[in-house]
């Protein structure tokens, strides 16, 4: 884990309110897909602001945020050659699979996605994609390895299939659930379908939460799951925030 100033190379506006935000990556440490980092908004007293990494090569890295808040509004006017001030990579990154990876991307957690299926597809996967959000305006165009399968699902039918990514799974015929290993990070309620999916199935399952963090680094356990382990508590942070689902216990 390392804090360092980065050089914004590109932000912009890539669906509507999310945006993509490229800077500089001097640190010697790779994140890995799943893995984390916490920005300071500049100016603003509020707390680091956690996000996942979509993307990383020799010398930048990249996040897809969403403007919803203080902190993200004063992202979404940082400009090229602006310094954002950087703590990560944090967390646990995702497990490689021993099956066909299926990933599941819902709302914010389309960045980590991108990223997971990028660096499978580089490594000899043949990933799957299935892409969740209300409407088509929300998804943006997609920088994907030719390798990756992607298939859209909109709750009004805007993109690809009419649905949420549950029911996607339960309705198409191209691959067999049975046969792949899930990787999902988005909504809560998404996240309970893959584990419930997965169960039915008989596969494994890989989540990546997204809780409300404050020190981000394992000292405040305000970020804590309820689990089934004995350790009844895990810190989204330090102990994730990928989980296998069989860990968390589902509300
Ligand atoms: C490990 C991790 C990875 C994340 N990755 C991404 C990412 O890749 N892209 C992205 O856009 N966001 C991501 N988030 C969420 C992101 O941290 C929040 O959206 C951001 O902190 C909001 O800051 P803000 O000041 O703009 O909004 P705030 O004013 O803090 O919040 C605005 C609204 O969003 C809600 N909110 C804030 N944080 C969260 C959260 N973590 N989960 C659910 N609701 C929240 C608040 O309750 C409030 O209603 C991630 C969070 C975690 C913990
Ligand atoms: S946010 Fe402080 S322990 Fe996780």
């Amino acid at each position: 884990m390392n804090q360092q100033q980065c050089k914004v190379l590109k932000n912009m506006e890539i669906a509507r309110d999310y945006y993509e935000l490229e800077f500089t990556w001097d640190n010697k440490s790779e994140p890995k897909p799943g893995q984390f980092l916490t920005i300071n908004p500049n100016g603003v007293p509020l707390l680091r602001r956690p996000f996942a990494f979509s993307s990383y090569q020799s010398g930048k890295a990249a996040i897809i945020y969403k403007k919803i808040g203080m902190a993200t509004k004063g992202f979404s006017v940082l400009r090229e050659g602006d310094t954002i001030d950087v703590l990560g990579p944090l967390g646990n990154p995702f497990t490689l699979p021993e099956k066909r990876p299926l990933l599941i991307a819902g709302g914010i957690g389309l960045g980590p996605m991108i990223f997971t299926a990028n660096y499978l597809a580089e490594n000899s996967y043949s990933p799957i994609l299935v892409v969740g959000a209300r409407d088509k305006s929300l998804i943006p165009e997609l920088n994907l390895n030719s390798a990756i399968k992607v298939n859209y699902c909109t709750d009004d039918g805007s993109l690809g299939f009419k649905g949420n990514v549950a029911e996607f799974l339960g309705s198409q015929r191209d691959f067999s659930v049975s046969d792949c290993e899930i990787m999902a990070c988005g909504p809560h309620i998404m996240l309970k379908a893959c584990h419930e999916i997965a169960i039915k199935n008989n596969i494994e399952c890989q989540v990546s939460l997204e809780e409300m963090m404050a020190c981000a680094v394992g000292a405040c356990y305000g970020c804590v799951v309820e689990t089934t382990l004995d350790e009844k508590y895990k810190r989204v942070c330090k102990d994730g925030p990928v989980f296998n689902s069989r860990v968390i216990k589902w509300t």
